[in-house]
């Protein structure tokens, strides 16, 4: 698959290792920036990562700020961009499942080495799934449009396994 990635200056420390591991798993990485330590702004970087995503330049994206929320609120601006701020290696694991998440929003201030890339590796582990999440994930496509998503697709199936999640089995149980 084909990456670009980008951090802003208190992203940078994590910037090289992540590359280095999308490198190992195979994958192709454009670096987008920042290459120095000067402070700069994370829209900046989420906007070129977001346009590589948007553009088809690449498959994925990988933003990194200190927290990984700025990144994450500027690059879901794109209406092509799905970007998830995990906390940890299960919800990464769940973002590409069951969201069709296209950029990994992680920070640096948050997380250690260690806890960042095994949440890489269960994000690269793990695939769309479809079925059920595709309606859901195309309902998000209307959101900006302002579409009334009661009267999407699958709109009523989902309310209906709403009311019934109240019965699931667990806290992690998945529907
Ligand atoms: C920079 O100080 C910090 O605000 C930025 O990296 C990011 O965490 C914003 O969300």
């Amino acid at each position: 698959m084909r990456y670009a990635i980008a951090a802003d200056h208190a992203g940078l420390p994590l910037k090289r290792p992540l590359s280095e591991a999308l490198d190992r798993l195979g994958h192709e990485v454009t670096d987008l920036g920042t290459h120095s330590e000067e402070r700069v702004d994370y829209p900046v970087y989420a906007e070129q990562v977001a346009r590589a995503v948007t553009d088809g330049e690449a498959d994925f994206g990988i933003l990194v700020c200190g927290s990984g929320l700025g990144m994450s609120i500027a690059a879901n601006r794109f209406p092509a961009v799905r970007a998830v701020t995990p906390a940890d290696s299960y919800g990464a694991q769940m973002a590409r499942r069951h969201n069709d998440a296209n950029v990994l929003c992680l920070g640096a201030r948050l997380l250690g080495i260690d806890a960042v890339l095994a949440m890489l590796e269960a994000w690269d582990a793990a695939g769309f799934e479809g079925g059920r999440h595709q309606g859901r994930v195309d309902m998000l496509g209307g959101l900006p449009r302002g579409q009334a998503l009661a009267a999407a697709p699958g709109a009523g199936q989902a309310a209906g396994e709403r009311l019934a999640e109240t019965d699931h089995q667990g806290a992690r149980g998945a529907r």
